[in-house]
């Protein structure tokens, strides 16, 4: 009795001289203050009961396959922390960050990185058994199944053998600007985790085009869309493992050059395009027109493998109903269905 009268005073003088205290709450002198502990909930009750902390790999993948994408989806964590890290311990006055997400908001970008660290890991799954047959196509390292299985990644034998670990970061030649976003296993698995829509909620896209100077350029003009850039989360990941953590303070930023393998590719496809309709315009002067009008809407009937960038001269309706390639399959407008053949 005498201790709980004198933890009622102490318990008075702390609400009177403390302004958080609600009037109503305020305890008189003398009055004996009774203290409830909560009981601990139940587990059965967590609020995160069934939460999945790892994604799903499927049973088709063996031993050798599920450590090499256990693996990877770590490293792909291990850069998604730090590039979220970065941004909340320097927020917008990061150069990398201007570089890449210009004037935008930190919120967006902060939101995609830690979905991916921290975020429910169920309705995702990565699979191994070749299950829509694509792995057989020469080139191909995996793809996401589309309209197949919107949550499902498969995974070829190829990736093992192509994608290098982040402990290369800066090796090899690598560095940001000139480098494939998918020569990191890391990086990889980061765009195809992008593509799922419990990750990426159909908002992270495909929006800039032409790889690193699109990205860039984008920063500047549309930075509202860079924060939802699959390209752009990608690059900047990379950009930021390089610096903080591969060589710390220097990373391996690079200068872009033009002569790099992805843009020689694009332009050739572009030029060949080009010139077939230039070809058929020639031979029959008089219909000129709707020769070149007839070989815009067969390639656009048969989406073939003419893309957005290609023969930009020719028309810019066929822009809006071809499809791009992006690494090895294809990115399409809604209602237009996939090439069979992947992007040579
Ligand atoms: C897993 O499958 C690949 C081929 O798909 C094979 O090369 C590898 O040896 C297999 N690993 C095990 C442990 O069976
Ligand atoms: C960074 O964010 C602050 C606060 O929103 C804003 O005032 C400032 O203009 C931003 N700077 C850049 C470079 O976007
Ligand atoms: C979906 O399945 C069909 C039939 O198996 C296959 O031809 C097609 O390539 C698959 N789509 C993707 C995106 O893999
Ligand atoms: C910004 O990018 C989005 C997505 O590609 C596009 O729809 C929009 O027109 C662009 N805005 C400007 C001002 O370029
Ligand atoms: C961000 O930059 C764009 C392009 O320069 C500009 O149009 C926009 O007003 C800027 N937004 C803010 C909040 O500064």
């Amino acid at each position: 009795m005498v201790a709980y009268t004198s933890l009622a005073l102490l318990g008075a003088s702390v609400a009177v001289a403390n302004p958080l205290f609600p009037r109503g709450n305020q305890v008189r002198q003398n009055q004996v203050v009774t203290v409830t502990m909560a009981a601990p909930t139940p587990s059965n009750t967590a609020w995160n009961a069934g939460a999945v902390t790892e994604y799903p790999i499927h049973a088709s993948c063996n031993a050798t396959q599920r450590a090499y994408i256990k693996n990877g989806l770590e490293e792909t964590i291990t850069i998604c922390r730090q590039a979220r890290d970065h941004i909340l311990r320097w927020g917008n006055s990061s150069s990398i960050y201007q570089k890449y997400f210009g004037n935008a908001s930190t919120g967006e970008p902060l939101g995609w990185f830690t979905k991916i660290v921290d975020g429910d890991k169920s309705d995702v799954l990565f699979r191994c058994d070749n299950v829509d047959g694509n792995c057989r196509l020469p080139g191909w390292a995996g793809h996401w199944r589309g309209s197949n299985a919107t949550s499902e990644t498969v995974i070829c034998d190829l990736s093992y053998e192509l994608r290098r670990p982040l402990e290369g970061m800066c090796m090899f030649g690598y560095n940001v600007a000139n480098g494939a976003t998918n020569f990191y296993w890391a990086s990889d698995l980061l765009h195809r985790l992008l593509h799922i829509p419990k990750v990426g909620e159909g908002v992270v896209e495909h929006y800039s085009t032409g790889k690193y100077p699109g990205v860039i350029s984008m920063a500047k003009t549309n930075a509202t869309w860079s924060v939802r850039d699959s390209d752009t989360l990608q690059y900047f990941a990379l950009e930021v493992y390089a610096h903080d953590v591969a060589v710390p303070g220097i990373g391996c930023a690079g200068t872009y050059t033009a002569t790099s393998s992805a843009p020689v590719a694009a332009a050739t496809s572009s030029s060949r395009a080009a010139s077939s309709v230039a070809v058929s315009a020639t031979r029959s002067p008089a219909a000129a027109v709707s020769s070149a009008a007839a070989v815009i809407s067969s390639a656009v009937a048969a989406v073939s493998s003419v893309r957005a960038s290609a023969a930009p001269a020719v028309s810019s309706r066929v822009a809006d109903t071809t499809c791009t390639p992006h690494d090895d399959h294809w990115h399409c407008p809604p209602g237009v269905t996939p090439p069979s053949s992947p992007p040579s």
